[in-house]
């Protein structure tokens, strides 16, 4: 399958992808140290160029960001006073906590900065060949208030198709998100909502989940991993339901996953009435709908666990009053 947002080749199933994670961003025996630039510098105090590992053509995070900044100052977006955190923050396309400063290769890396253009954004793609987006930062992309809209940062550059590696007790998922329309959620090593999943499962609460604000379906594709029989995914938003969808093909055979069905089309935006999109059968009973929480259980039937994974400070108030027929509502 090639990727739904550019046509390249970003997207790749999880077994092409799980295998390979410890030598994603590892330098080779022929690559010089990290430069380890100081992020505080001025770029006019900063080295012009820091070249690539002639054997393994790959790329310290720091020249890139360095290369970034070079394009920016050119376009008169930054200055010889801004530093190399003034450029935005890095994305690595393929997301799991690192120990140490990746090595980055062609297409590897993301950028989501403020005080960007779409020329200076074309121009960063065109000469630095390791970053295969340039997203403008506005907001927190998503829903936090159907009544209110749905906000997205913008795409000026490229593609925005990056993965985050989810690991947990269960195994291993690879969840896609496009990226300037989901909210960032880079994983950590401490994982507080995975370790929270992992706590439901000792207590044997895995069994028939509603994950009620899906997102690009995380936690309830992780319940599927960790044997629930039944998981029902729900999201308002569009974007958020077409990478549920995609990450249903992207782990089929960690899930074991024996057929999808398509059922309903998505809904541009934002969905009120929930609308079955999809299906899954095999080892567990998935569903996803595209619709609004609340009005949920209206077609979908409850599940012994809920879990309610909103926006930090949003209310959920009316959302777990209209859960109430599951047995548990947990909010994440
Ligand atoms: C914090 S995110 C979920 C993150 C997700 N659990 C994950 O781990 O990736 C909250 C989600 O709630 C969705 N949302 C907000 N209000 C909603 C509503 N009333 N009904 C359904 N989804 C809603 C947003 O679109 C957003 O995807
Ligand atoms: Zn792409
Ligand atoms: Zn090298």
């Amino acid at each position: 399958m090639n990727c739904p947002r550019c046509g390249k080749d970003c997207y790749k199933p999880a077994d092409e992808i799980i295998p390979k994670l410890d030598s994603y961003y590892m330098a080779c025996r022929h690559c010089a140290p990290d430069p380890d630039l100081a992020k505080d510098k001025p770029f006019g105090d900063l080295p012009i160029q820091i070249e690539r590992c002639k054997e393994c053509r790959t790329a310290p995070l720091d020249a890139v960001m360095l290369d970034i900044l070079q394009v920016l100052v050119e376009h008169g977006l930054r200055n010889k006073d801004d530093d190399l955190r003034s450029v935005g923050s890095p994305l690595i396309a393929v997301g799991y906590p690192l120990a140490y400063a990746p090595r980055l290769g062609q297409r590897a890396l993301i950028i989501l900065g403020k005080r960007f253009t779409e020329a200076a954004a074309e121009d960063i793609l065109k000469r630095v060949p390791e970053v295969k987006g340039v997203i403008l930062d506005r907001c927190v992309p998503g829903v936090v208030d159907p009544h209110k809209g749905a906000m997205e940062n913008v795409l000026l550059a490229g593609c925005d198709l990056r993965c985050d590696i989810l690991q947990s007790l269960f195994g291993d998922l690879i969840i896609y998100k496009t990226q300037s329309k989901i909210h960032i959620e880079f994983p950590r090593q401490s994982a507080p909502k995975i370790r929270l999943l992992e706590k439901l499962y000792m207590e044997g609460e895995l069994k028939q989940v509603v994950d009620g604000l899906c997102g690009p379906g995380t936690l309830g594709l992780m319940c599927a991993l960790a044997g629930a029989e039944r998981v029902v995914l729900n999201d308002i938003w569009q974007p958020a339901i077409e990478n549920v969808i995609l990450n249903l093909e992207a782990n089929k055979d960690q899930l074991k996953i024996d057929k999808i069905e398509y059922i309903e089309s998505t809904t541009p935006g934002i969905a009120s009435e929930p609308v079955l999109v999809a299906r899954a059968s095999g080892a567990c009973e998935i569903e996803v709908y595209q619709g609004d929480l609340g009005l949920l259980f209206s077609r979908a039937k409850p599940g012994n666990l809920c879990l309610i994974d909103h926006f930090p400070k949003a209310e959920t108030l009316e959302l777990e009053n209209a859960c109430s027929c599951c047995d548990r509502i947990v909010k994440v």
